[in-house]
């Protein structure tokens, strides 16, 4: 900081704490000489509160940064401002210091441990047999389970999402243009461009699924596929989408990376377009720690991947193509095992989560909870809500500050859409598009703490924080100053 602003916030905090101490003195005195009436009269002057505690903050940031903090009697000012605040009834929220609710952070999707005894179980063989990777038996009986519950011929699993789509794309030989959605986690974008393929973006529609139109218009002589994404777990216009990439003769991969089990007009994702590629990460509503599978009704795109994600090897010594280590170990594939064995209750409880959500988020003006389709199969993994800021009171981004103040981790997701994102921003791939809607909810999508781990009583305890906040919104012009 300059020697010129250093002055001038000195002399504005100096000047602040001035006034304030009379307010302050004020307000003591009056609580001192009329109680109990006095509560009425320090009630209407909450916002000397709220300009106190900014002007303490201030006082502390001068402090940290070994200015002189003289004439701030700081202790004074916090210990006037506690009393007050309680005699006040004052909603006590962790941005403005109280205690958080939580005292350990709450993410948004935190890892299933349920079955931890039946990865136990799986484990223990594991290590007599010293069998540890290179599809050993657990992998294979995961990739047999997976493919029977999904649904679809083959699953070949990998060591992670983003080096089964990477295998994939050079399997399948794509290269010039690939289409994909702006409104996505980065990992395809970034894959496709190692294999030096142009990522084209596409706006979404309002579910947050590739626009099919705009997918449409974008497909050149060079595009050689279109990736989709099922956000969320909401299956994609998949039979338009199956109509484009016929008529067009390329490609269709689906990024299933949120969709376990969920389903498309009663059938499992997993079987649509030329493969489906699932992210097993331990965030997500199945998990392997760390993992991911393609899954296809293609035999021959199975065998390739089965030889890719192992050096390319077809027996001992012996490689048929270029290849790379993408397997996965027998550990994960234990815990994948015991996360399907426990797949009923996983989901049950996820739902009831999510349930739980629509009822208490009813009741909160500007909280838009989005809802999944009830005629199909979901995993109801994802709270995800759009967050109205004239009915608030806040925006997105300042909800997100007040809630992880409160160790409530709530999280964006995909903001900026990956067309505002480095690289991409300034490369400059492809002729200005218009992402209204991707921009529009890269702005306004806030999840929560959703999946088998929340409790219900976390739940409540959120949606009545979420109330209490913008019950109190009028407080607040002088907050964000202290949000911004
Ligand atoms: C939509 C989507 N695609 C791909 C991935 C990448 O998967 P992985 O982390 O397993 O590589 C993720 C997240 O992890 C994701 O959310």
């Amino acid at each position: 900081m300059g020697l010129a602003r250093r002055s001038l916030l000195i002399s504005a905090v100096l000047h602040h704490c001035r006034l304030l101490n009379t307010k302050l003195k004020l307000l003591i005195s009056i609580k001192q000489s009329i109680m109990p009436n006095a509560l009425v009269a320090i009630r209407k002057k909450k916002s000397v509160i709220i300009l106190a505690y900014i002007i303490l903050k201030s006082a502390v940031l001068l402090q940290n940064t070994r200015l002189d903090p003289t004439c701030i009697s700081l202790l004074s000012i916090e210990r006037s401002l506690s009393m007050i605040k309680k005699d006040c009834n004052m909603p006590q929220f962790a941005i403005l210091g109280s205690p958080p609710l939580f005292s350990v952070p709450l993410h948004v999707n935190a890892p299933n441990t349920l079955n931890r005894k039946g990865f136990e179980q799986y484990i223990a063989p594991m290590f007599e047999s010293g069998w540890l990777s290179n599809s050993g038996p657990l992998v294979q009986r995961l990739e047999d389970k997976l493919a029977d519950y999904l649904n679809v011929k083959n699953c070949v699993v990998f060591c992670n999402g983003t080096s089964a789509m990477s295998l994939v794309i050079s399997s399948l030989g794509l290269k010039g243009e690939v289409i994909l959605p702006s409104f996505n986690f980065i990992s395809t974008a970034h894959t496709l461009m190692q294999h030096g393929i142009k990522p084209i973006f596409c706006d979404i529609d309002p579910s947050g699924n590739i626009c099919v139109e705009e997918c449409e218009r974008l497909i050149s002589s060079d595009t050689s596929a279109i990736i989709a994404t099922h956000l969320w777990g909401q299956p994609c216009a998949i039979e338009a989408l199956e109509k484009i990439a016929k008529n067009n003769n390329i490609h269709l991969l689906f990024d299933a990376a949120h969709a376990f089990s969920c389903s498309y007009k009663g059938r499992p994702i997993g079987s649509f377009g030329d493969a489906e590629v699932f992210s097993f990460h331990a965030t997500k509503s199945f998990h392997t720690f760390e993992g991911g599978a393609i899954t296809t009704n293609n035999n021959v795109l199975a065998d390739k991947l089965r030889k890719v994600k192992n050096f390319g090897f077809i027996g001992y010594d012996k490689t048929e193509c270029v290849g790379t280590n993408a397997k996965m170990t027998e550990v994960c594939a234990a815990m994948g095992l015991a996360n399907l064995d426990n797949i009923k209750d996983t989901l049950c409880r996820s739902q009831s989560n999510f349930e739980a959500y629509k009822v208490n988020l009813l009741m909160i003006p500007g909280i838009d909870l989005l809802q999944y389709d009830n005629t199909q199969s979901h995993n109801f993994h994802y709270i995800v809500t759009n967050i109205d800021e004239k009915l608030t009171g806040f925006s997105r981004d300042q909800l997100i500050k007040i809630l992880h103040a409160e160790n409530i981790i709530a999280r964006k997701y995909f903001s900026p859409g990956n067309h505002m994102m480095e690289p991409y921003k300034t490369l400059s791939l492809q002729k200005i598009e218009n992402f209204t809607v991707t921009d529009r909810l890269a702005k306004s999508i806030l999840l929560l703490p959703g999946g088998p781990m929340v409790t219900l009583m976390q739940i409540s305890e959120i949606c009545q924080l979420l109330k209490k906040i913008i019950a109190n919104r009028d407080q607040y012009d002088l907050m964000q100053s202290l949000l911004n």
